[in-house]
């Protein structure tokens, strides 16, 4: 059977109350539509299409590495206009196109796998997928006559009878190609004015197809996000079903109710998660790491042993094994960090490398630097990367001393073994094994303080005899 599939993820979504699309609000860091993209992606199908408003650029964008074809709703009237305007897009395909809202982002491949076999086996011309749900919701209602599917009345214009049903419709459908002309048969005749693709059931029904409903999923796999509730709630639920996962791979979490780990990102075992950690996009974490809490890693590489002290934030940057990060430190894009590398207090550090077992402890920016290895970089050091034009590099080799509050004014080079004393301002290269020194020589005057002291007084004296 060839499948075709089909996200809906167009229209206004006025419940979020707010100006970004629906499906690019985001559940653990990722947006809704990826999710279901990826979900789809894994039927390996034919065809992959995702309907969206015409200026959804940003839709586009957040697809962009997505092998999808995008086919435009010109304007939001309802999820059977949205459907119609894919099929445009699947002229002469013979299958069955399987239809997705794009706002129900926890679908698994499993279960969609599990539709499509039902939906062949029992030789249905259309399926969809039902769940049981209770209280006030507004799902669809599924109305059956005899057991058999005959129709979907929507929340706002069921009636009271109709409301007690606990089956309803998950937005999930199969239909044969050859059932999409009764698109055109679809009318506007309910409250919200909009052209139903629910009603494609009682339409297929009445003319003899045979259509079947079928209880998969449950309530939270098929939860379709409306609302700014439903998406946190979602998020909850993902964020718990990933840290499952991670406690199964041998993770450990102090409070895995403050954490948010991306559901791309992989983390090692015997790692150790405190409260407050933001672990988003592909982020691989290695074995036995320690993450401190307030700690947010994006899309980075974290070897193994590596400690990450509070409040840090690594952002697309390489960590390597045994390294300890923090408290307080910014590792920004582009660095790497290699192996037993010590990057302490209030340290930034932007596009650098950073050589194995050297240390910057304290209060240091180090910008488009190569440093090598076994390096001291002093408290205060600052690599002048940015001459109010362009950025410069500093190269320090193996085994440099810096001494604090040195400023290196890039582009320079400092050899291999050589020191640089305290407070100096590097202007220009440094030979291997040689000090550099730019401060002022420094001058101790005897008894100094003594002498000021005594013209003190004597002035003390006078004044208090002018008062008199
Ligand atoms: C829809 C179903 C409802 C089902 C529920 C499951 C209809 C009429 N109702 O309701 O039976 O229980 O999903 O979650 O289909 N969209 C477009 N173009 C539009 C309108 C919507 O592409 O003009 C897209 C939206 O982006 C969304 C999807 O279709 O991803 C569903 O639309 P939504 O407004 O969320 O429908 P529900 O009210 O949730
Ligand atoms: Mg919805």
């Amino acid at each position: 059977m060839k499948v075709a599939t089909v996200i809906l993820a167009a229209g206004l979504g006025t419940r979020m109350k707010s100006s970004t699309p629906k499906v690019l609000h985001k559940i653990c860091g990722k947006p809704v539509i990826q999710y279901v993209a990826d979900a789809v992606l894994k039927l390996k199908s034919a065809h992959n299409i995702i309907v969206i408003s015409p200026n959804a650029e940003d839709i586009e964008d957040a697809l962009k590495k997505y092998n999808v074809t995008f086919s435009r709703q010109n304007e939001p009237k309802g999820t059977g206009d949205a459907l119609k305007s894919a099929v445009r897009k699947l002229k002469g395909f013979d299958g069955t196109l399987l239809v997705l809202n794009g706002d129900t982002p926890l679908i698994s491949p499993a279960t969609l796998q599990n539709f499509l076999k039902l939906h062949r086996q029992n030789k249905n011309d259309l399926s969809l997928i039902s769940f049981a749900m209770e209280g006030s919701h507004s799902y669809g209602r599924i109305i059956r006559e005899g057991g058999r599917l005959k129709a979907i009345v929507e929340d706002k214009d069921a009636d009271e009878e109709q409301k007690k049903i606990r089956e309803v419709n998950s937005g999930i459908y199969a239909i044969n190609s050859d059932l999409t002309g009764l698109l055109k048969e679809i009318i506007i005749n309910n409250k919200k004015g909009e052209y139903y693709l629910t009603d494609i059931i009682s339409i297929a029904s009445k003319r003899g197809h045979k259509v079947g409903a079928y209880m998969l999923g449950n309530e939270t796999e098929l939860a379709g996000i409306n609302s700014r509730e439903e998406l946190h709630k979602a998020g909850i639920y993902m964020r718990d079903r990933i840290v499952s996962k991670c406690m199964d791979n041998g993770v450990s979490f102090i409070d895995s109710s403050s954490v948010f780990i991306s559901p791309d990102a992989k983390i090692g075992s015997d790692t150790i998660i405190y409260p407050n950690v933001h672990i988003e996009g592909r982020t691989v974490i290695g074995k036995n790491c320690i993450v401190y809490p307030n700690t947010r890693i994006i899309s980075s590489k974290i070897g193994n042993n590596v400690v990450i002290k509070d409040s840090t934030v690594i952002e697309d940057s390489s960590v390597k094994d045994s390294a300890v990060i923090g408290p307080f430190a910014h590792i920004r894009p582009g660095s790497l960090i290699k192996a037993s590398a010590k990057i302490g207090n209030f340290v930034e550090i932007k596009r650098s490398v950073i050589g194995e077992c050297t240390k910057a402890s304290h209060l240091t920016y180090i910008g488009d630097a190569e440093i090598g290895s076994n390096v001291n970089i002093g408290a205060g050091t600052i690599t002048c990367n940015y001459d109010g034009n362009k950025k410069n590099k500093t190269t320090i080799e193996n085994d440099v001393f810096i001494g604090s509050d040195s400023q290196i004014i890039a582009p320079v080079k400092i050899g291999r073994g050589a020191y640089i004393g305290a407070g100096s301002t590097i202007t220009r290269d440094v030979p291997s094994m040689s000090l550099a020194v730019s401060r002022t020589e420094q001058k101790n005057i005897d008894s100094w303080a003594i002498k000021r002291q005594k013209s003190k007084v004597r002035r003390q004296k006078t004044d208090n005899k002018e008062d008199r």
